[in-house]
């Protein structure tokens, strides 16, 4: 059904995981052999920028670039950490990944490491995430065993050790400071940016924080080269394939390896099999629960950075949630706000008391006991959180109130108006 190229997911076959022997049969480790045989670190971090890949955390930040800002060749001990934390409700794209092929991981996790000359790397795991941190155990001991981790790595003369981190499990370790913090073994907050983790991260010392699937498109990306991976994309300026996880009211939810730039109605129809039990299609989360909604006249959107910053969403995770024509958008963005408030880490007031303040509004209103003066207040509690708060949490949590706003304030209006939810409970 899926005819597109699948990168990520070559090896993937539901049910099983690949380890070290159908890895290597299928060309795993070629890209490790090929970038610390034949090239320099500087090398691999300058094919990592002309690929253009974009994080795949949520941020989108160009990969290469936020490497060329390390200070790689500087004497000093520095770090690399694996961000697994994916506590962003519908999203579930690494998680895939590990299940299927943790060896592609720690191939990218090595590669990486080597252009940014880091001798400790630390993958950082979602603490539910058992089976997941359980297959990276044995691909860590089966690439210690072939002699692609530990010391004189491929005779290179660097040394390299991967440790497994779980998390304690709060949703803001996913946050690159907090995350930091969690791993040191203090109360994670988020750090102030600046200093950025590229000169003072973990322990005080220079750390690179990369996604789990942004680490694992680099061995492709050394043995396609930035041509090839360019061209996976089908959008002007759209690189590579994503994964896409699947989720709400269609008739396939499941994680697709897609190219980036494809319109967002053959995600829904052709991959989600379309809106289920026959009903309409009404709204969308394009990339996870932080990322404004998109409606039906946006279904021809290319999903892609881009496309979807110009209608003032997101491409975040390409976590994509749908919502039928039945759903009552005011009582989905309440769910959302709830699961925000509760993970709020409570340092800065616009976040801790903001966001518990927008909840109850949104409960008040969805319980038929709001006012069109409440209405006013959300948009001003939007103002007031967004781009006051110490991290992106809280920003993240205005992308669907923001989305409630513009696109379905009339369902906000007929909350009032009634008295009651317009869809029953
Ligand atoms: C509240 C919050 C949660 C986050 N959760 C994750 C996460 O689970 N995984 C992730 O890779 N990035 C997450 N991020 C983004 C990271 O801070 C960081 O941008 C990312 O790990 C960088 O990797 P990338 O450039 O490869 O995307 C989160 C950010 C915030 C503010
Ligand atoms: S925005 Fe929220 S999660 Fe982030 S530091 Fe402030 S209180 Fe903590």
């Amino acid at each position: 059904m899926n005819d597109y190229p699948q990168i990520l997911f070559k090896n993937r076959v539901v049910g099983e995981t690949a380890f070290i022997d159908r890895f290597r049969a299928n060309g795993g480790y070629q890209g490790l052999e090929k970038g610390l045989r034949e090239m320099t670190p500087q090398e691999i971090t300058a094919t990592v920028k002309a690929s253009g890949l974009r994080g795949r955390g949520g941020a989108g930040f160009p990969t290469g670039v936020k490497w060329s800002f390390f200070p790689a060749d500087q004497p000093v001990e520095k770090f690399l950490v694996i961000n697994g934390d994916e506590m962003e409700p519908g999203t579930y794209k690494d998680r895939q990944l590990l299940l299927a092929d943790p060896h592609q991981l720690i191939e990218g996790v090595i590669l990486s490491a080597f252009a940014l000359q880091v001798s400790h790397a630390y993958i950082f795991i979602r603490y539910a995430y058992e089976e997941c941190s359980r297959n990276l155990e044995q691909a860590i001991a089966e690439a210690k065993e072939a002699g692609y981790l530990g010391r004189d790595i491929l005779g290179t003369g660097w040394d390299l050790e991967i440790h497994l981190h779980r998390s304690a499990g709060r949703y803001i370790l996913g946050e690159e400071t907090a995350q930091l913090n969690g791993i040191e073994g203090v109360r994670p907050n988020p750090r102030s940016k600046p200093p950025f983790p590229a000169a003072k991260g973990l322990w005080g010392k220079p750390t690179n924080v990369n996604n789990i699937e942004t680490i694992a498109c680099i061995p492709h990306i050394i043995t396609g080269g930035p041509g090839w991976f360019i061209n996976l994309g089908i959008t002007q300026g759209g690189v590579g394939t994503k994964l896409f996880g699947l989720s709400g009211h269609l008739n396939r939810t499941e994680c697709f390896e897609l190219p980036v730039g494809i319109p967002l109605r053959e995600v829904v129809e052709t991959f989600g099999g379309g809106v289920r039990n026959g009903k309409g299609f009404k709204a969308c989360l394009p990339g996870g629960a932080s990322t404004p909604f998109l409606t039906a006249q946006h279904l021809d959107t290319p999903m892609d950075f881009e496309p979807l910053e110009q209608l003032d969403s997101r491409f975040g995770t390409a976590g994509v949630t749908v919502f039928d024509e039945t759903t009552c958008m005011v009582g989905a963005t309440l769910n959302l706000i709830r699961f925000f408030a509760r993970e709020s880490c409570g340092w800065c007031t616009p976040c801790r008391d903001g966001l518990s303040f927008v909840q109850w509004i949104l409960e008040e209103i969805e319980a038929g006991r709001g006012n069109r003066d409440q209405i006013a207040m959300l948009k001003d509690q939007k103002k007031n959180i967004t781009g006051r708060s110490f991290c992106a949490l809280a920003e993240g949590a205005m992308g669907p109130l923001d989305g409630l706003l513009r696109h379905f304030e009339q369902e906000l209006e007929d909350h009032v108006k009634l008295g009651r939810c317009p869809f029953g409970d």
